[in-house]
């Protein structure tokens, strides 16, 4: 047995995004350009509307996987597939853009508290081209694990015999919102292949011996148990795992392949109206 420590922090830099929203880039940045599978993580938190009311008005995705998790607020999604989905507090999302969808996500409030987190989940090259595909759940549908002091939402993958509701077999996605009261203990067995990071929104924590602080990503090193304490006034974390692709990337904005010569098909192919090849509805819940 060997508890996971910190490898890197990075802490999350202010970004603007979609149509001038404010959020906060972790995974994406020169800091830390990906950790394969993940992208990008923006956290979003803010309760002036400034900063979110311009939403994320119609925009493409090819390539990989779009994982949103709304902790407040309330958003409205509308994509290529024909979904339409309403994203409410506690809600969650997973979007397999793979060859290509065109979307939307705006906001159905003029006020108050927005707070999420979107994570961007590379898919193999077996799978950037295959047909896109929805899943949506109310914060009712997600499994809710009680600990002896605490509580473990399963978002995607296995705890402790619970199974999450998002299914993501690409890259086993493990995703899970922990919450601690004052110096609580938290323990996972995590496979030793997965990479995995914890991002703190609420209170602070100490990951085996070190200190996590809010707002900073922690990189997990190998290991093969993840051990969290909560802080005096506890603390509230995702910590996500998947497992690594380990083929090259090649980014453009919202298109992410392998080769710089699918980036390009990938432009032209916007260009001409012709990026969305799968128009079905998929399910959504
Ligand atoms: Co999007």
């Amino acid at each position: 047995m060997s508890t996971r420590t910190i490898r890197q922090r990075v802490p999350a830099l202010e970004v603007t995004e979609g149509a001038g929203v404010t959020v906060h880039r972790s995974i994406g940045t020169p800091a830390l350009r990906n950790l394969d599978p993940f992208l990008m993580l923006d956290h979003f938190g803010s309760d002036n509307p400034d900063e979110y009311i311009a939403g994320f008005p119609d925009h493409p995705h090819r390539g990989f996987i779009t994982f949103t998790y709304m902790l407040d607020g309330h958003m409205q999604h509308r994509d290529s597939m024909g979904n339409q989905g309403e994203l409410m507090p506690g809600g969650v999302q997973w979007m397999k853009a793979a060859s290509g969808v065109i979307h939307s996500e705006m906001p159905r409030q003029a006020n108050g508290l927005m707070r999420g987190f979107q994570l961007w989940i590379n898919l193999p090259a077996s799978e950037k081209m295959s047909d896109p595909a929805y899943q949506e759940f109310s914060s009712a549908a997600i499994p809710e694990v009680a600990l002896s002091a605490g509580k473990v939402r399963v978002l995607a993958g296995t705890f402790n015999g619970t199974r999450g509701v998002i299914e993501d077999p690409s890259t086993d996605v493990l995703y899970l919102d922990v919450a601690l009261p004052a110096n609580a203990a938290f323990s996972l067995p995590l496979d030793e292949s997965r990479h995995a990071f914890v991002y703190v929104f609420e209170g602070s924590a100490q990951l085996a011996k070190d200190a996590l602080s809010q707002h900073t990503l922690a990189v997990l090193d190998e290991g093969d148990t993840v051990d969290v304490t909560a802080g005096a006034e506890g603390t509230r974390f995702i910590l996500v795992a998947g497992r690594p692709i380990g083929e090259p990337v090649v980014q453009y904005g919202p298109f992410v392949m392998n080769t710089r010569a699918e980036i390009e098909q990938a432009m032209a192919d916007y260009q001409a109206g012709k990026l969305v090849q799968t128009r079905a509805a998929m399910s959504g819940h």
